[in-house]
């Protein structure tokens, strides 16, 4: 084949992202053929004592419901090899098992793609690792990497240096599963190629856009890894931002992903300070009954931050970033509100604005919420939508998992979709301060009930800024 053999290592293999996200990912790639188009092997790293058989039959149990024929192809490609994460040793002999695969290949152009599914405080050592046991002597070497990438700005300079070091920019995979989303991924073309929205998308005509991420769950387990972090850190400086990029930034000069990244760099300077009263923290009550979470915790599970950029598309807009835990439901959304009529003869007003609603998660949609005239005799006129969900437009097409999306990008070399040491730099540097102060106890975090909307006052600074909300009303006008 063209393409010489593959080698998938993942490290951490014994871990709770390999178990969720990154083996069930590569079999969805295996079984629709993704992988094979050369040879392909799967390398499990991790520091507990297993046989090949051994992981297989933990892959199966994270697979379950997949098909038989598919999975049992799949796990005679998979292998294991116990090692610490530190120790010269155990990389130098998963070295061995690479190249012994790749010599009984025979390809020349073999290919081996790391993947560190493992917590952020081994990176250096294991990145060391690799960069001194295991780089392919034959073709590329490519290594993904996840968030937390640092926990503010120096840390992830530092951090971005020490691997910068060993890899080049074009070696470092940054994951934001977010950008593994098809809506997320749509906004773009949505932008870009509609001349619709081309003319309507800046200050002149909407009013504040918000960027919403909720969950209906608490950190289930998870308190340990989450009170070091918080929700800022966790999913609006990343995943949040991410999007608010694909929304404000500038059309790039062509779809090439270095043009991309470039303005989004661009974009992300452009975001003013933070001011402390367009903040609202929250933290949900029973979040410290998790024993690893320390009694006096403050650390947020839910945060409403405004963004404002300083540029001639977006003065004046608020960006309202908003995500929490144990909330009354799961969503993901981009809600785009747009200015009143002028001279509205209507009312319109009171029944609510235009928006262009993106919901990414669940049930993707994309909907607009115009002022029609109600149906009927009367001259009134109501609130109604537009809608393009896409469980009935595209009924037949199976929505690909981000993972999926992103490992399969990550094969074919193509890095638009990864975040650059610089876009990083940028993201950190709008939320350090904010999160050394919040750090620092100088704001805090507001208890709410699970299974709410999140403490009043961040519904309250939405509308402080300007945001409306829709009441579905229904004006008929005096006869
Ligand atoms: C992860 C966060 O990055 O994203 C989790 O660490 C969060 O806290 C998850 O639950 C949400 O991802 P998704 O794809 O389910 O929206």
């Amino acid at each position: 084949s063209e393409h010489g053999c593959l080698s998938v290592i993942v490290l951490g293999a014994s871990g709770d992202l390999a178990k969720k996200k990154t083996f069930p990912a590569l079999f969805h790639l295996f079984a629709q053929g993704f992988l094979q188009s050369g040879e392909v092997h799967i390398f499990g790293y991790a520091r507990s004592n297993l046989s090949d058989d051994g992981l297989r039959e933990r892959i199966r149990g994270y697979l379950k419901g997949a098909s038989e024929e598919h999975l049992s192809d799949f796990l005679q490609h998979i292998k294991y090899v116990s090692g610490s994460y530190d120790s010269g040793e155990g990389f130098d002999k998963l070295n061995k098992e690479i190249l012994e695969y790749e010599m009984s290949n025979k390809s020349e152009n073999s290919r081996r793609l790391f993947y560190l599914a493992l917590p952020p405080s081994v990176y250096p050592s294991v990145c060391k690792m690799i960069r001194k046991y295991c780089m392919n002597p034959s073709g590329w070497t490519r290594v993904i990497v996840e968030k937390p990438f640092g926990k503010d700005l120096d840390s992830a300079e530092e951090l971005s240096a020490q691997l910068g070091e060993l890899f080049d920019e074009n070696q470092l995979y940054r994951i934001d599963h977010y950008l593994g989303k098809e809506l997320v991924q749509n906004l773009l073309v949505l932008r870009f190629a509609n001349r619709l929205f081309l003319p309507l998308w800046n200050r002149d005509n909407i009013d504040n856009i918000q960027i919403v991420f909720r969950e209906d769950f608490g950190t289930d387990g998870r308190g340990g890894y989450f009170d070091q972090y918080g929700i800022i850190r966790d999913i609006i400086q990343n995943h949040l931002l991410q999007v608010f990029c694909l929304v404000a930034m500038e059309k790039p000069v062509s779809l090439k992903p270095e043009h991309i990244r470039d303005e989004k760099v661009k974009v992300l300077q452009s975001v003013n300070p933070i001011k402390h009263d367009e903040v609202v923290l929250g933290q949900y009550e029973g979040y410290k009954d998790d024993p690893t979470v320390p009694d006096d915790s403050n650390t947020p599970t839910f945060a409403s931050v405004v963004l404002r950029v300083h540029n001639e598309r977006w003065e004046g807009v608020p960006f309202i970033l908003k995500a929490g835990k144990a909330l009354s439901s799961r969503k993901a959304e981009v809600r785009v509100q747009f200015k009143d009529v002028p001279g509205d003869i209507f009312k319109c007003k009171r029944q609510g604005r235009n928006e262009f609603v993106i919901r990414l998660q669940p049930s993707e949609a994309m909907y607009m919420k115009l002022t029609v005239k109600k149906p009927g005799l009367e001259m009134a006129t109501e609130q109604s939508e537009l809608d393009l969900s896409y469980g009935m437009r595209y009924q037949n097409v199976k929505i690909p998992e981000a993972y999926e999306r992103l490992i399969l990008d990550t094969i074919r070399g193509d890095q638009q979709h990864f975040v650059r040491r610089d876009e990083l730099k940028a993201a950190w540097q709008i939320f350090t301060p904010l999160l050394h102060d919040i750090d620092a106890g100088r704001l805090k975090a507001i208890p709410y009930q699970p299974g709410s909307r999140g403490p009043k006052e961040a519904d309250e600074l939405s509308e402080k800024v300007g945001y409306m909300q829709t009441h579905g009303y229904i004006w008929i006008p005096p006869t």
